[in-house]
């Protein structure tokens, strides 16, 4: 695997990034790596401690260090962050060292799929709607810019996203 590029999937919360990233990695015999399950497992903490503790600038550092790391490898496949895109760096790391899949997904999506979530401290607050929306409006932009293609995962299931994208890394 190692002439192989990478495979990158950028997107926001709840578009399915680590399941399809997990899926599209088995399916095309590749290693797996989740950037917020290593910083967790590196830190020995979860994300809200994280957060607690070090507030969303210590998070942010975190993560661009383990984008750094990550994108390092070779024929591997990563799940980002949603917030990944939000830093210059992370976005010339991604773009340059890998292709890089934008998993879309709606707001309404995100709201069914992230409604009982207690692991993202950026959506415990009774206006989640309104944040998710104000992110869509910041990050859209920045996914599109920094991926090579772009993949809709609101409306079928994981194993159709995968074999999406499948066809399209590989034609
Ligand atoms: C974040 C998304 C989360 C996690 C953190 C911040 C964001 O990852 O990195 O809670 O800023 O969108 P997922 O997109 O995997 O939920």
């Amino acid at each position: 695997m190692q002439d192989l590029p990478n495979l990158i999937l950028i997107g926001p919360m709840g578009a399915g990034k680590s399941t399809i990233g997990r899926l599209l990695a088995a399916e095309l015999s590749r290693d797996f790596h989740d950037s917020d399950h290593e910083i967790q497992s590196r830190c020995g903490a979860d994300i809200p401690w994280i957060f607690d503790v070090e507030g969303e600038a210590g998070f942010r550092d975190r993560e661009a260090q383990m984008i750094d790391e990550l994108t390092r490898l070779q024929g591997v496949v990563i799940a980002t962050g949603g917030g990944a895109v939000l830093r210059k760096a992370n976005r010339r790391c991604l773009s340059e060292r890998g292709t890089v899949i934008y998993l879309f997904t709606t707001v309404e999506q995100q709201l069914r799929r992230t409604a009982k979530d207690r692991n993202r401290p950026l959506l415990q607050r009774p206006d989640r709607e309104a944040v998710l929306r104000e992110m869509f409006a910041l990050r859209d932009p920045l996914y599109r810019s920094t991926a090579d293609i772009v993949v809709r995962t609101d409306r079928r299931g994981p194993r159709s996203v995968v074999n999406d994208i499948v066809r399209r890394v590989t034609r």
